[in-house]
């Protein structure tokens, strides 16, 4: 595991942008996992930037995202697959066949789990998966007390989860409970994770990632085997580690 620690949340992204760009120009039909939520939206910022110099194309890259809400379709303003759109593929030149997100309105999400997992085995896993963390240690939607085992799957999400998504929504009440996510061993399987976090409010969850027991408890901890795993902190988000 990789530890590169940053001052700010801005230094964090930008870095982050760089390995993205680099592993395109490196292959250009680079298969590329992406997160939501609130920490890679800058890093989608500068790999915009990056793109606007004319110095990298996604006309290749395949991309897969980590999860989506069960019920909610690509244009309601909180799903994914919006946000995606949003914050990075409707400004670079990615082809959309070439973008994969589980679809929250799917009649049968057995079903789509199981082709999403065999998409992602036909491609033979992903080369560079971008992660974030949650306060209670999950990574995609694997909660605590997540099944190591498991590939993409319908999850029901935690209270505490609920709770912290629930700032982009009107009410509580609007969360989705359920959530299609990939699962640990989906995840596991990608050659290479660049996880960022950034704030005291993760500084427990990386302490537990990085140094706590591997355990369904804390998802995260399972990076610690991970052959090719680098993780950006922030200052505060490193502030509980004790071997830096
Ligand atoms: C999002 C995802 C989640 C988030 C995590 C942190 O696709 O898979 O695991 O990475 O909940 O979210 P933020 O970045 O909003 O703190």
């Amino acid at each position: 595991m990789k530890i590169v620690i940053k001052d700010d949340f801005d230094q964090i992204s930008k870095h982050a942008a760089e390995l993205i760009a680099s592993q395109v120009v490196l292959k250009p039909d680079s298969k590329l996992g992406f997160a939501t939520g609130s920490t890679p939206e800058l890093t989608y910022k500068y790999l915009i930037d990056i793109y606007r110099t004319g110095r990298i194309s996604f006309k290749e890259v395949t991309s897969f995202n980590l999860d989506e809400y069960v019920g909610l379709g690509e244009d309601h303003k909180n799903s994914y697959a919006y946000y995606m759109k949003n914050h990075l593929f409707n400004h670079i030149d990615i082809l959309d066949e070439n973008i994969n997100i589980p679809r929250g309105l799917s009649e049968n999400l057995e079903g789509q789990c199981r082709s999403y997992e065999d998409k992602i085995d036909l491609v033979e896993g992903i080369d560079l998966q971008i992660l974030g963390i949650g306060r209670n240690c999950h990574i995609g939607f694997n909660e605590p007390d997540v099944k190591f085992e498991a590939t993409t799957h319908v999850v029901k999400l935690d209270e505490d989860t609920i709770k912290a998504n629930s700032r982009f929504f009107t009410s509580l009440e609007e969360v989705p409970r359920y959530a299609i996510s990939m699962g640990i061993k989906s995840i596991m399987k990608s050659k290479r994770i660049v996880l960022i976090a950034c704030g005291k409010d993760k500084a427990r969850a990386i302490k537990d990632m990085v140094e706590g027991k591997i355990t369904p408890q804390n998802p995260a901890s399972i990076l610690q085997l991970h052959q090719n795993l680098t993780v950006l902190l922030d200052k505060e988000a490193s502030s509980l580690l004790s071997s830096i």
